[in-house]
């Protein structure tokens, strides 16, 4: 029997555990791991049994409710949704039934970003749309896999789609060592773009060792006070007006703004975000990259991975059982790279499947 006919067919065949959200609040006083129904793969979907995933901002706001707008959308008092997690690597479980190019057994990665899908991937299975998962490239580990979706698929489209990188052409990267800055430095530079790296002192070699061409160390230097001119800007941050920026680019030059800033507040950074479209009216180019986890994108993503050409930089792997330390990790806003969550089927009770 196949590895996952085998879990399926197991007593727990019904359920399975996941990190269960109740409240909005700070992650370990929101978040622990609770038994929920196992979920059952629409028409069009696949069951993964989930071996890694990883926490990427918009698990966080989540948590936390903030801004406080968003809970228009993802519930008042409590969320709605109340598991986190985006981001899939995986077996396949099982399939629906106009799946009919997945197979039970199949190693895949994709994300449930953009879908319906429900519960969230901080389980032990989770279900995605067959048409946001593919192959796992065989050069990356479950780990490498599930903690690339949201932020490689966010730089690969900020960098090679908007920013329009590629040689002669310079980049500004502001938030350089985190989870989307260390993608799009990596991806700029396959693109052959001069990049500048924005980060603190801690990480100013490890991003030029990421490739970046010039770095500006923001404890020391301003980079809104250089003379430098860029053709984009990609800014994770979003520390620094929207208006700053603008007069750094080229008359062709592109802003993206890719942060909701300062999340606090009824708001957070949605106001500034909305100034830096406002003056996108005007004679700057003011543009938003929204991560799209479709098969085309996957593939795209994967083939720059499967190269070595592009690396999965994880600062550190928690397991499951420690989704809450693994959030508030990244909410300390200091995240080298991205920050991975191992799921082993079974987990604490044994039943490991590997
Ligand atoms: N458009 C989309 O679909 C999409 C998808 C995913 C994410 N995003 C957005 O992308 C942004 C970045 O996400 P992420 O996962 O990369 O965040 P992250 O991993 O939490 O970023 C952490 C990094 O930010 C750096 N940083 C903190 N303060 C900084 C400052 N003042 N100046 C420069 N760098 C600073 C830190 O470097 P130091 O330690 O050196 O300070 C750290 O390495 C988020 O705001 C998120 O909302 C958008």
């Amino acid at each position: 029997m196949s590895e996952s006919t085998k879990a399926l067919g197991s007593a727990r065949d019904t359920a399975m555990t996941a990190i269960v959200q109740n409240r909005y609040g700070a992650p370990e006083q929101v978040l622990a791991p609770a038994e929920i129904a196992r979920p059952v793969p629409g028409d069009d979907e696949v069951l993964v049994r989930m071996r890694a995933t990883s926490v990427n901002t918009p698990d966080w706001l989540a948590v936390q409710g903030v801004p406080y707008l968003l809970r228009l959308q993802s519930g008042l008092r409590r969320p709605a949704a109340p598991v986190r997690g985006s981001d899939i690597a995986g077996v396949v479980a099982a399939t629906g039934k106009n799946v009919t190019d997945l197979r039970i057994g199949d190693e895949v990665f994709g994300s449930q970003w953009g879908t319906k899908s429900r519960p969230g991937t901080f389980a032990e299975f989770a279900l995605a749309s067959a048409d946001r998962l593919i192959a796992k490239p065989a050069e990356l580990t479950f780990e490498e896999a599930g903690a690339a979706v949201m932020s490689g698929i966010t730089a690969l489209l900020a960098v090679r789609d908007v920013s329009r990188a590629g040689p002669g052409k310079r980049i500004l990267i502001n938030g350089a060592s985190g989870g989307v800055g260390t993608f799009a430095i990596q991806i700029a530079k396959t693109l052959g773009a001069h990049v500048t790296g924005v980060c603190s002192t801690r990480n100013v070699e490890f991003v030029r060792s990421l490739g970046a061409d010039e770095v500006v160390d923001y404890t020391r230097d301003d980079y809104t006070r250089g003379a430098q001119r860029y053709d984009a800007i990609l800014d994770n941050v979003l520390n620094h007006s929207p208006a700053a920026n603008a007069a750094l680019l080229t008359p062709t030059g592109t802003f993206i703004p890719n942060s909701i800033g300062n999340a606090a507040g009824l708001f957070g950074g949605l106001p500034r975000i909305g100034r830096a479209h406002l003056m996108g009216l005007g004679s700057a180019d003011v543009r938003s990259v929204t991560c799209v986890p479709d098969r085309g994108n996957l593939r795209d993503l994967a083939a720059l991975l499967a190269s070595g050409d592009v690396k999965v930089i994880i600062e550190r792997t928690y397991p499951l059982a420690e989704a809450a330390a693994a959030i508030t990790h990244m909410l300390g806003h200091r995240a080298r790279g991205q920050i991975a969550v191992t799921i082993r089927p079974g987990g604490d009770s044994g039943g490991e499947i590997d």
